[in-house]
């Protein structure tokens, strides 16, 4: 691990301009043995927010720890802002904020002066605006109140808020976070969804992981899934929904003959529950169907199309559920 070599040359990146992170079979396998990042191709466009999913273990935080510089992957290569990492941690970490699992704090000092001591070890900050920077900081992340209190007397969620501050005193081209919502409550959890929709739009791109499958849907451009190691999709978000296409729904007091004549109208995977009659969606025109069910004496309550979520997708890819890996 530590320092990276000065001995190679710069600018091996033939990916180098692919994203503003580009790994190429990027992997990791811990002393023990532990094979947590397997061949991961990942590709993070400018300007998205990227969703980083996965379930307990899956090799998120590995990676982002990698992307960061703080260890050496085992093989592979990984390019920030167009330069390999860890070689360029000097040049390219000044322009990223980060916020890693377990932000690293001193509890002996206030909120406020873990931040004025953060600042102060960046060498480009202007000392003469510390004190306006951490204040805006910490409002940011809703601190202003807490912030004379000891780090070590936060909670969870304040801690991670604060975590977050220190990562937003610069103006920066990469937020990389770690689950960010991690300890967070609901409001907490809105709040933080905001200032990533607020950032993104001041042209910040967003690296963020989490498990919680809502919460990339809600926020996200753009989502990675990850499982034991391995990369099972990337995409825009709205096309790894759709991967797991909608289903037909139609309610009715008629399942039997609303089931039959489904099938009839070529509606596959036809499956009765209730006065709910669901299918997979048909290549014919859904207003054929609804027709069809109709002058078959149907009596349709309810017809329409349940759209896919990511969680549809993440069980359609894995075939499993969003459990952790053993
Ligand atoms: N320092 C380490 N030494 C050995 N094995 C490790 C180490 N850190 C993580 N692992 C293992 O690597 C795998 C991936 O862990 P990682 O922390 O990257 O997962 P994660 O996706 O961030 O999980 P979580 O959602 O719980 O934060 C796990 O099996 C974990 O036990
Ligand atoms: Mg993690």
């Amino acid at each position: 691990m530590g320092e990276a070599s000065a001995t190679k040359p710069e600018g091996d990146g033939a990916d180098a301009g692919d994203g503003v992170i580009a790994t190429r079979a990027l992997t990791k396998r811990y002393r023990g043995g532990q094979l947590a990042v397997d061949g991961l191709h990942l590709t993070v466009p400018a300007g998205s927010v990227f969703g980083f999913l996965g379930p307990n273990g899956s090799g998120k935080t590995t990676t982002i720890r990698m992307l960061m510089g703080l260890i050496e992957p085992t093989s592979g290569t990984a390019h920030v802002l167009g330069r390999p990492m860890p070689r360029s941690a000097r040049a390219v970490l000044p322009h990223v904020g980060a916020l890693i699992e377990g932000p690293a704090l001193y509890g002996f000092l206030s909120g406020r002066d873990n931040l004025l001591r953060y600042d102060a070890a960046d060498p480009t900050a202007d000392p003469r605006t510390r004190r306006t920077r951490v204040a805006a900081a910490l409002d940011r992340v809703g601190l202003t109140a807490a912030a004379g209190k000891k780090a070590k007397a936060y909670s969870l969620g304040m801690k991670q808020r604060l975590g977050l501050a220190a990562a937003l005193l610069q103006p920066r081209r990469l937020l990389v976070l770690d689950e960010p919502t991690n300890g967070l409550d609901p409001q907490g959890m809105r709040e933080i969804r905001t200032l990533v929709r607020e950032l993104a739009s001041d042209g910040t791109t967003v690296f963020l992981s989490s498990h919680l499958l809502d919460e990339i849907e809600q926020v996200c451009t753009h989502a990675a899934v990850m499982a034991r190691g391995r990369l099972i999709t990337q995409g825009p978000v709205a096309d790894l929904a759709a991967g797991a296409r909608g289903r037909l729904v139609v309610t009715t007091p008629d399942p039997a003959d609303a089931a039959r004549v489904l099938k009839e109208q070529g509606v596959a995977d036809v499956v009765v529950d209730g006065e709910r009659v669901t299918g997979e969606l048909p290549e014919r025109d859904l207003a054929e169907v609804n027709a069809a069910l109709v002058t078959a004496g149907v009596r349709v309550r309810g017809f329409g199309v349940e759209r896919a979520s990511l969680e549809d997708a993440f069980v359609a890819l894995t075939g499993e559920g969003f459990d952790v890996a053993g």
